[in-house]
């Protein structure tokens, strides 16, 4: 576990607020995931994944409680054929995990994806002739903003390019509800938009931005 300190006194509100546990970089590793690691990659989405979406924190757009049964088998099916899912650890505790699939892993699944997309005019369609999606990042929700993502990224980047691949794609949502983190976690890793896909969840239409950075 990490360091949690004792509560301390917000000066304006006098509420006592709780710091967040402090991460210590050299305390973590990123590794490929493997079926011990199903519970607790299952319960970091919990932490981010849930009925209520938080913007300012991001979210997965899943609610994991709702079917636990369901996203374990979602999950265990993933780490068993993915190529690139990792998870971030501390000793044996997983803070937080990243699972991304091929290009053809990706058009498996979502076969009319390159088609559903609203390419934006100055992309460059030549990058989606081999590629990485990322699918879902999740850093569990009290340890977000100390660099784990960018650490999960890292090994990603490592990966893709020692096998020649050199686009990384990710999708990020921005209506019914804005993932506010994650738009600025791409910021961050110097991604561009790439395009506009529509899709429909739960029976609504969700807009996700998709993101594209050459590595
Ligand atoms: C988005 C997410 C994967 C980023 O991982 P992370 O470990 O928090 O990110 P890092 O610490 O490596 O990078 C931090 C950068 O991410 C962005 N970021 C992360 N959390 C943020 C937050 N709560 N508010 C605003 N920006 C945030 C910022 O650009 C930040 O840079 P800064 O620290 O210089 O401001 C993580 O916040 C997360 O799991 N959020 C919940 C689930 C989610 O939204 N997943 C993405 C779905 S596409």
């Amino acid at each position: 576990m990490g360091k949690i300190l004792a509560p301390i006194k917000n000066e304006k509100t006098s509420r006592k607020v709780h710091p967040l546990p402090v991460i210590q970089h050299d305390q973590i590793s990123v590794r490929k995931a493997t079926m011990d690691d199903l519970e607790q990659i299952y319960k970091v989405a919990c932490s981010v994944g849930k009925n209520r979406k938080d913007s300012y924190h991001g979210f997965l757009i899943d609610d994991y409680a709702s079917d636990p049964e369901y996203y374990r088998a979602m999950f265990r099916q993933a780490i068993s054929l993915l190529d690139h899912f990792y998870v971030a650890e501390r000793g044996k505790e997983v803070l937080g995990f990243l699972m991304a699939y091929t290009r053809r892993q990706w058009l498996e699944k979502n076969p009319n994806w390159l088609d559903e997309i609203i390419w934006h005019p100055l992309f460059d369609r030549k990058k989606t002739e081999n590629f990485i999606l990322v699918d879902k990042t999740a850093i569990r929700a009290d340890l977000t903003s100390q660099g784990i993502g960018s650490r999960l990224y890292m090994r990603l980047v490592r990966d893709a390019r020692s096998r020649g691949v050199l686009d990384i794609f990710g999708e990020t949502v921005v209506d019914p509800i804005p993932n506010f983190a994650s738009l600025a976690f791409r910021r961050k890793q110097h991604y561009t938009l790439a395009g506009v896909h529509y899709e429909e969840y739960g029976g609504r239409i969700v807009t996700d931005l998709v993101y594209h950075k050459s590595v």
